[in-house]
């Protein structure tokens, strides 16, 4: 039996704009993943099953027209290798649709999972590569963040098309993620956010421009240890991705009432229009900030550290 796993993620700054080429950072959520499991099924050919996202079903590498099939197939042609005699178990511990990155999750876990079973020596660049084809599949023009700091584990500072930039936590510092319970697709919203680049390139240009110079001093700021600096930059982030509408009135509403209990700094995280939103809390007013988030709709809050990689757990 072979097992792996992969986290979730968290786009600290630079969402979207990070489609066009403005730098962003992320960070990976260690303690909530996407798990495989493969089995040795003589004469099976390769299934793989997906049992806890309200929905089972077994692809295999010919039926390419679903994001894990499509995975694997790519994989295999990647590598050479024909369909193996093997039951993939895969479940995931990440909320779908929700900014986390749960497919790019999915088909990392997976990727790897088939790549021990198969015995099969790889670099992350090459599953990276692969696990980018598959989130062109679920998500029409993406930056190829979510997979780079998912495949990487690393807190990053991406950007599109450049070699991978590790991030230098010089100070580790906590988040909360408040989750909407609101779901929606990176897809759509990415697309939204395109046709207002069309309908207005220079104004969306100027939007895009403040978001990678936010992404920019942050990074400085996290390199330098100076956390609590984020707090502004990430009010501000949010008001230039409201303006891309890419919000929600429960993302808004989650946003206000974590500032107005005293947090440092909200945005909404992922592609929006529901999902999740992240918060940096202090520990004196971190119960208030938690107690503020439910009472304005949030459904679920997650605490996370961001810490150098050395350190993840
Ligand atoms: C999604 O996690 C982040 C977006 O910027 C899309 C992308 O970069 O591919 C919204």
């Amino acid at each position: 039996m072979f097992q792996s796993s992969a986290p979730a993620k968290v786009i600290l700054f630079g969402e979207h704009a990070a489609v066009y080429g403005y730098p962003a950072v992320a960070a990976p959520v260690s303690s909530v993943r996407a798990l495989a499991e493969a089995h040795s099924t003589p004469g099976t050919g390769l299934q793989i099953e997906l049992t806890d996202l309200q929905m089972m079903f077994r692809a295999g590498p010919h039926e390419a027209d679903n994001p894990l099939g499509k995975l694997a197939a790519l994989l295999l042609q990647h590598f050479g290798q024909k369909p193996p005699d093997l039951t993939i178990r895969m479940r995931s511990e990440i909320p779908i649709a929700s900014g986390m990155g749960s497919g790019a999750a999915i088909s990392t876990a997976l990727g790897k999972v088939l790549l021990a079973a198969l015995d099969i020596p790889y670099t992350l660049e090459e599953l990276n590569e692969l696990v980018f084809e598959v989130e062109k599949f679920y998500h029409g023009t993406p930056s190829g963040i979510d997979n780079t700091v998912i495949v990487y584990e690393q807190p990053i500072f991406f950007v599109k098309d450049h070699p991978i930039e590790k991030l230098n936590i010089a100070r580790p510092f906590r988040l909360l993620i408040g989750d909407t319970g609101d779901k929606s697709l990176t897809k759509d919203v990415v697309d939204h956010v395109r046709k207002q680049y069309e309908s207005d390139p220079s104004g969306i240009k100027m939007i895009f421009e403040e978001i990678g110079g936010i992404s920019a001093q942050a990074r400085q700021h996290i390199e330098s240890g100076s956390t609590d600096s984020l707090g502004p930059l990430m009010i501000r982030n949010h008001e230039l991705l409201q303006k891309l509408g890419t919000s929600s009135k429960k993302l808004d509403r989650c946003v206000e009432a974590a500032v107005g209990a005293g947090a440092l700094g909200a945005k909404l995280s992922g592609a929006g229009r529901g999902g999740n939103m992240i918060v940096l809390a202090n520990e004196a007013n971190e119960d208030d900030v938690k107690t503020a988030l439910l009472r304005a709709g949030a459904v679920k809050i997650i605490d996370t550290e961001i810490k150098p990689s050395a350190l993840l757990d």
